[in-house]
């Protein structure tokens, strides 16, 4: 549990809360599907994980089908989208002998239960994303930036304040609001985050995690896919929020059994990227992306040989994933790559 007396940053605290080798949910559960707490789309339909990798194997024919490519996968979960992409390279054995995936995960449970699930020649499992030498590089994370601790401020009466939860006998007291050390408030006005009023997010670690990544394909050429939910326009509000089987839970209580997550601001993602000269495509939504990449068709050529029930089934789980009112807007997909001619497949 939490100590007995503390008092902890916003972003200290989810750290904590999710990764804590002892207290932390990622290290004590397997949150995905039905039994756990929420479910992400490769796990919603292997049509989304499918749809992903027609997209990669696209990608690496307009870089000239190289014979040596690295493909990283960030924050995969329990593998699901690994299991399904290792599937599909079965019938690509040219990318299939060229391509390395690598796997970067934290959470020791998660590598155990993505270990037991994959077993493919291609698949390792790195630590570091030092560990990637090779390119050109892809970097894809499907709702990876939204588990990525942040640190939250409050404008009040123009001065900054960070948002510090306070617990007492192990339980949470109240929220605290202590003045903003000056080497971050400097950061927050370079990137553009300094509003009048309201909530300020800023994804310290998520940033830095994307800078190294951003060095990576400077040097090895590339690119990066993102899926996740967020905004594309500035926000200025809590987006803090966490789940327990499948209900919303007040993030402060239940400790290390429920998951915490915010909306992944987009725009900031995009600025972050084109500013150090890896430049990203137009932001579009998961349900234009995924019907872009032919999603429905499949679905049709898939549901020719359904009886009744499996049908319904499939078509169930298309809504869930193209669904405007379901994951189909709120999920954004950004692109982005060091090579300024455009890589548009599923964004235009
Ligand atoms: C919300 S889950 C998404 C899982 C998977 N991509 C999916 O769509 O089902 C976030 C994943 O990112 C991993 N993760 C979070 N922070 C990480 C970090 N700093 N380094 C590596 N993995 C991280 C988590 O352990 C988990 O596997």
């Amino acid at each position: 549990m939490i100590s007995q007396n503390e008092i902890q940053p916003v972003d200290k605290f989810i750290e904590k809360a999710l990764y804590d080798k002892k207290i932390g949910y990622y290290s004590k559960f397997n949150p995905f599907g039905k039994k756990g707490d929420f479910v992400t789309a490769p796990l919603i339909s292997p049509l989304f994980s499918e749809m992903i990798a027609v997209w990669v194997i696209s990608f690496w024919i307009k870089l000239g089908k190289p014979n040596k490519f690295s493909f990283v996968e960030l924050g995969p979960g329990n593998g699901a989208f690994c299991k399904t992409f290792c599937r599909v390279l079965k019938n690509f054995p040219e990318l299939k002998r060229s391509v390395k995936i690598y796997l970067f995960e934290k959470s020791a449970k998660l590598i155990k239960i993505q270990k037991n699930l994959i077993n493919d020649e291609n698949v390792f499992w790195i630590k570091s994303l030092s560990e990637i030498k090779t390119g050109p590089v892809l970097f894809f994370g499907n709702e990876f930036f939204d588990s990525v601790p942040i640190k939250q401020f409050e404008v009040r009466k123009s001065k900054i304040y960070e948002k510090f939860l306070k617990f007492e006998k192990g339980k949470f007291k109240k929220f605290v609001f202590k003045k903003t050390q000056k080497s971050i408030i400097k950061k927050l006005k370079d990137l553009n985050l300094i509003r009048k009023r309201g909530v300020i997010e800023y994804p310290q670690k998520g940033l830095k995690i994307l800078d190294l990544i951003i060095k990576k394909i400077q040097k090895l050429n590339g690119g990066i896919l993102l899926v996740d939910y967020g905004y594309t326009t500035a926000a200025g509000k809590d987006t803090l929020q966490s789940l327990k089987s499948h209900k919303r839970n007040i993030y402060y209580e239940n400790i290390g059994q429920a998951d915490i997550t915010y909306l992944v601001n987009f725009h900031l993602l995009k600025k972050f990227l084109f500013k150090r000269q890896v430049f990203p495509n137009k932001i579009v939504s998961q349900s234009f992306f995924l019907k872009k990449l032919g999603i429905i068709e499949r679905a049709e050529i898939l549901s020719k040989k359904m009886s009744f029930n499996e049908k319904s089934d499939l078509y169930y789980r298309l809504e869930r994933l193209l669904g405007e009112k379901k994951m189909g807007r709120l999920f954004k997909v950004l692109f982005a790559s060091n090579n300024k001619k455009k890589f548009n497949l599923g964004f235009k």
